[in-house]
């Protein structure tokens, strides 16, 4: 039975960009490399210019039947006066909550290739391979109660919920230890249980967990200073586990690190690894339609999808390869420029990759 694949590019760039990597899959398809069908659906802006709301409920159906999604990016100013609910933000976050996409995978890996790009010091990145694992369907993102509210006096009040149930904690810091376990077998929980009763449940959770992973050096550390860890010696990190608001700004943080976010590639998992896999970057209206953007990240995204929702490691790794190969070659993206690399647009890296597979 083929597999199903929902294509969701979603505003901006993301259009551009996922055009790149379904170009793969269409190559692996017609080698009879992959069985595999492709449909695509509106989301973000465009669901809202096709049926009036970010997620539309054909999208959403799509989305469920199928094995994985690939999605793009969402978002661009011609939406920003939109109600909140109608904004596309609310698309992907509706997304993430109704397939209960819990466990959110950032890699931050440097290619070698690229350590001039990093605005730290090459030696400082050089070799960098972290994973962050966020939570990404609960925290402040989703807790109830939420809003703006006016008070007696006629003064505006927002506020919002940072709640965690242990059982959110238990997942989660389960597939981190699993990670770990695979990896350098070291995992660092950021929280804030300093100051937050529900970092301190956090703590007291991932701490249990630890007994069931004996061979995995667990630590903990606060978020402001993980921060600052980050960006002195990164290399000091194998696995993060933190919570939804944390791991989005770590993420983009890690992300730097690597001299783009124009490179970073996102899994979201539920509990039986269906997937939706993004690049972790927005939808950069500002650069949209102009055949500038880096393909890369989504191209990896789709590495990603071959690797854990749909059981194809050999043709992940060939992806990873090839990527490797098209830097070697000395492609840039403008992104990633350098001094002796060579600028090319969004088609031109994409096309350049798939001939690496070819
Ligand atoms: C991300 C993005 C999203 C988030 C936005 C677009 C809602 O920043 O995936 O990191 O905050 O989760
Ligand atoms: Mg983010």
């Amino acid at each position: 039975m083929s597999l199903k694949i929902a294509v969701m590019p979603g505003d901006g760039i993301g259009i551009e960009i996922v055009a790149e990597a379904v170009k793969i899959l269409h190559h692996f398809k017609s080698s009879d490399r992959l069985d595999v069908e492709m449909s695509e659906a509106p989301v973000g802006g465009a669901g809202y210019d096709a049926a009036g709301k970010p997620l539309p409920d054909e999208t959403l159906a799509l989305a469920r039947s199928s094995d994985a999604i690939l999605f793009g990016a969402i978002g661009g100013p011609q939406y920003d006066g939109l109600a909140r609910e109608l904004r596309p933000e609310r698309g992907l976050l509706a997304l993430r909550a109704e397939l209960e996409l819990f466990a959110n995978l950032r890699p931050a890996i440097l290619y070698p290739q690229l350590a001039d790009a990093s605005s730290l010091k090459p030696e400082v990145v050089a070799g960098l391979d972290i994973m962050i694992v966020r939570e990404l369907t609960g925290g402040i993102y989703f807790g109830e109660p939420r809003g703006i509210e006016t008070d007696a006096s006629g003064e505006r009040r927002g506020f919002n919920t940072l709640v965690y149930k242990e059982s959110e904690i238990d997942r989660i810091s389960r597939v981190a230890f699993d990670i770990a376990m695979k990896r350098g077998k070291r995992l660092c929980s950021v929280d804030k249980a300093n100051v937050l009763e529900v970092s301190e449940l956090w703590r007291e959770v991932v701490t249990k967990n630890a007994s069931d992973y004996p061979d995995v050096e667990l630590s903990h550390m606060y978020v402001d200073n993980a921060a600052m860890q980050l960006v002195k010696w990164p290399k000091q990190f194998d696995v993060m586990v933190t919570k939804n608001m944390f791991g989005d700004i770590l993420s983009d943080t890690a992300a730097m690190l690597t001299g783009s976010i124009g490179m970073l590639p996102s899994a979201s998992l539920d509990a039986n690894s269906k997937g939706m896999y993004e690049p972790i970057h927005g939808s950069a209206p500002d650069i949209a339609g102009q055949d500038i953007a880096n393909p890369l990240a989504t191209i990896l995204s789709l590495a990603m999808m071959l690797r854990y929702s749909l059981e194809q490691t050999a043709l992940a790794d060939e992806i990873d390869a090839a990527v490797g190969r098209v830097l070697d070659k000395g492609l840039r993206t403008a992104d990633i420029m350098a001094d002796g690399c060579k600028q090319v647009g969004t088609m031109e890296m994409g096309e350049a990759v798939l001939a690496e597979l070819k």
